[in-house]
């Protein structure tokens, strides 16, 4: 093992953090401009399904809740990029992968927000497994990765609690509200679960990136921390969870879960899903109305540094 190696393990081991300017194997690099890359794409692109229900908000507070909300989810897209970056990733090449469907985006955003309810179950479940998995990102290896994960959980953990205060306020409602929120849980369970990928047995990135200590908890380990936290939340609606096979385990102190739907993941992480093309599209067109923007930022830039010469 060579000197610098062996340096990068002594940290691994020691719980040190790997900085930018730190020497990294090339695979660890590589690894991290993936995830951090898909995870960037995951916040930009899980704008579009809050942002279609903006104009048709309830109310002027859950507007202006909403708005908040969202613009959280760009400037965690930004700090992610930015991680990035200080690994070499180039912002505008990773954009273009994931317009060119090169680079992948989580699966959640690929279902479509059919009503009020969508919106409420979005913040509470999507937001709450997203939540259970950036937790355990705080102590990712990578420095830069760490710590934007520091500030996005706070903000996170904001956007949870709109969403259960908002299906809260349907779970008291009429009883068509009633019945809105649960087709919206309905709907959005399964998917929520899939958010943690594949089984730990099917997941090819798993051992390497737990042996890095990029990963800190496996994707079952997280999937299932999700559902013990959720079950009583869900109860406390006075809801169902849509799983006939969702029953507490004595011997394991966890609640035991039915079977995901792998088919539909893979369908869904490879193009296939009710919303994917839609969304490219929407990230496509904002890419090209927006060239005007860029142009305008670069020869601003170029303008401010003829002065500083
Ligand atoms: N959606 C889309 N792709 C997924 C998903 C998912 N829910 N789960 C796994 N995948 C992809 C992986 O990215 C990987 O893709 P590849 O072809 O680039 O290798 C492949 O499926 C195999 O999965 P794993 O080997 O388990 O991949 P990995 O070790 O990267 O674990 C995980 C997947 C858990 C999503 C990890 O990348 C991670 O923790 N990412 C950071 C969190 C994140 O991206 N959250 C996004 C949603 S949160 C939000 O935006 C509100």
């Amino acid at each position: 093992m060579s000197s610098e190696n062996a340096c990068f393990e002594h940290k691994l081991e020691n719980e040190i953090a790997i900085e930018p300017k730190d020497w990294m194997p090339e695979h660890y690099r590589k690894t991290l401009i993936r995830q951090i890359g898909q995870h960037a794409h995951s916040e930009i692109v899980g704008m579009l399904p809050e942002a279609n229900w903006l104009t048709r908000a309830p109310s002027l507070r859950r507007k202006a809740v909403l708005l908040a909300k969202i613009q959280d989810e760009a400037g965690h897209g930004m700090y992610l990029y930015s991680a990035a970056e200080t690994l070499g990733g180039d912002r505008a090449d990773l954009y273009q992968k994931l317009l060119k469907g090169q680079m992948k985006y989580s699966s959640i955003f690929n279902y479509p927000t059919l009503n009020w309810a969508d919106i409420g179950v979005v913040g509470w479940l999507v937001d709450g497994a997203a939540i259970v998995n950036q937790v355990a990102l705080c102590r990712t290896s990578y420095g830069p990765y760490a710590r934007a994960m520091v500030r996005i959980c706070k903000e996170e953990s904001f956007h949870q609690r709109q969403g259960y205060e908002a299906v809260t306020a349907l779970a008291n409602g009429s009883e068509e509200q009633r019945a809105m929120l649960q087709d919206a849980i309905n709907r959005w369970w399964w998917p929520s679960l899939m958010m943690f990928g594949p089984n730990d047995s099917e997941s090819p990135n798993s051992a390497q990136s737990m042996a890095w200590k990029i990963k800190r908890l496996s994707n079952d380990e997280l999937r299932q921390k999700f559902i013990d936290n959720t079950v009583h939340q869900v109860e406390a609606l006075g809801m169902t969870i849509p799983d006939p096979d969702l029953k507490w385990n004595e011997a394991r102190g966890h609640y035991d879960h039915g079977e995901i739907d792998w088919e539909e993941f893979m369908q869904v992480i490879h193009g296939n899903g009710i919303c994917n093309h839609e969304r490219i599209q929407a990230k496509q067109r904002a890419w090209d109305e927006g060239a005007w923007v860029r142009e305008a930022a670069i020869a601003h830039s170029n303008k401010q540094q003829k002065h500083v010469a």
